[in-house]
């Protein structure tokens, strides 16, 4: 039994928040964040659009794309760290949005990596069971970060992005995975340098924690930056080594999307050019566990990916976490 991507698919919402609309809400530049990040501009969901309602679209196009009905999913994973609800699960919240009767659903919280953790757990359950019992499993990473930052904090607020991602991941009769190689990788040592402080069991929200705005995202920027590139570095290398394949001979880098610099420091210890490495944080700012889908959906519908590229993918989030899967495709 094999695996593929059955198909992908992606929402943002419409509203677009640009460099030059940050100018008037804080301190800062176009200038500052084109060159320090590369974002020009993110979207921004409506206050009526929750988490659920960024996946189900993107849900609902992967599906298109495949020819499947969402009834003919077996499971259905959803990365994210914005969460609909504390519970339910946001996973459940978008099987009833589009009608996944028979798929058991759950959430994973690993950050920017999320999109990466759940094609390995997705993959895994399809291995697993070789008699066929996991067929069709989607995958989706969507977050509503505008709800999370803090609008005055010019450190964080323009830096993030909405948006939802997706894929199906499809078990084949034939041998060929998609999937060549995967590494997925923590370290809860550096938890603090990115995280929302309160909110949770170890610290619940009390009107001091909202005074002091500790329900926001919290980021000490250059620590998370240094802490990034050489574990993205090492995964990248590590998934090479294991499928015996050489930089050269990767088609496509697909980073996550929180800086280009630290994109192009990654691609370049890697050994991959820059024109290889597909960058859309232009556009879309980063969107944490959606931003690597969102990149495979727009090189799927924009035929940039033919069969036998390789596709190394690669991601790094708060946690910590870094995860990269290289994948042949088919
Ligand atoms: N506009 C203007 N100036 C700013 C802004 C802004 N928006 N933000 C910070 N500055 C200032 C700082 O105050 C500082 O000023 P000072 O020198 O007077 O003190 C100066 O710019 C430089 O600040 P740095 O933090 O050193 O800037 P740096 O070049 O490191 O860029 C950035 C900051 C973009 C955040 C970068 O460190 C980065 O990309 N870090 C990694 C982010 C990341 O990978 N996140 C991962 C996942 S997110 C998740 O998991 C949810």
């Amino acid at each position: 039994m094999g695996i593929r991507i059955a198909g992908t698919g992606s929402y943002v919402p419409e509203k677009i928040l640009t460099n030059f609309d940050l100018e008037k809400m804080v301190e800062t530049s176009d200038e500052w964040i084109r060159t320090r990040t590369g974002m020009k501009e993110r979207h921004i969901a409506a206050p009526d659009q929750a988490c659920s309602d960024l996946a189900s679209q993107a849900a609902l196009n992967a599906l298109d794309m495949a020819g499947l009905t969402a009834d003919e999913l077996d499971f259905l994973i959803v990365a994210t760290i914005t969460n609909d609800k504390v519970f339910p699960s946001t996973a459940c919240i978008v099987q009833r949005k589009i009608g996944a009767s028979n798929a058991g659903c759950l959430d994973i919280e690993a950050a920017c990596s999320g999109l990466l953790y759940g094609m390995e757990l997705a993959s895994g359950l399809i291995r697993g069971h070789k008699k066929g019992k996991y067929r069709n499993i989607l995958v989706i990473g969507s977050e509503k970060l505008s709800n999370l930052v803090d609008w005055e904090d010019r450190n964080t607020c323009v830096l993030f992005g909405d948006g939802a991602s997706a894929l199906i991941l499809q078990a084949t009769d034939d041998d060929d995975d998609l999937i060549v190689a995967s590494e997925v990788k923590a370290d809860g040592n550096y938890g603090d340098i990115l995280q929302i402080p309160a909110g949770g069991s170890a610290c619940p929200t009390t009107h001091e924690t909202l005074d002091k705005k500790m329900h926001y995202m919290q980021m000490a920027g250059q620590d998370v930056f240094k802490q990034a590139v050489p574990a993205m570095v090492g995964s990248c290398k590590n998934v090479l080594a294991q499928a015996g394949v050489s930089p050269d001979e990767v088609a496509w880098l697909v980073p996550h999307q929180a800086n280009f610099r630290i994109m192009k420091a990654v691609a370049s210890r890697v050994g991959i050019p820059e024109e290889r490495v597909y960058i859309n944080i232009e556009k879309y700012g980063n969107t944490s566990a959606a931003t690597v889908g969102l990149c495979l959906d727009e090189m799927v519908r924009g035929n940039q990916v033919k069969p036998g590229d390789y596709l190394l993918l690669t991601a790094f989030g708060g946690g910590l976490t870094w995860a990269s899967v290289l994948l042949k495709w088919c």
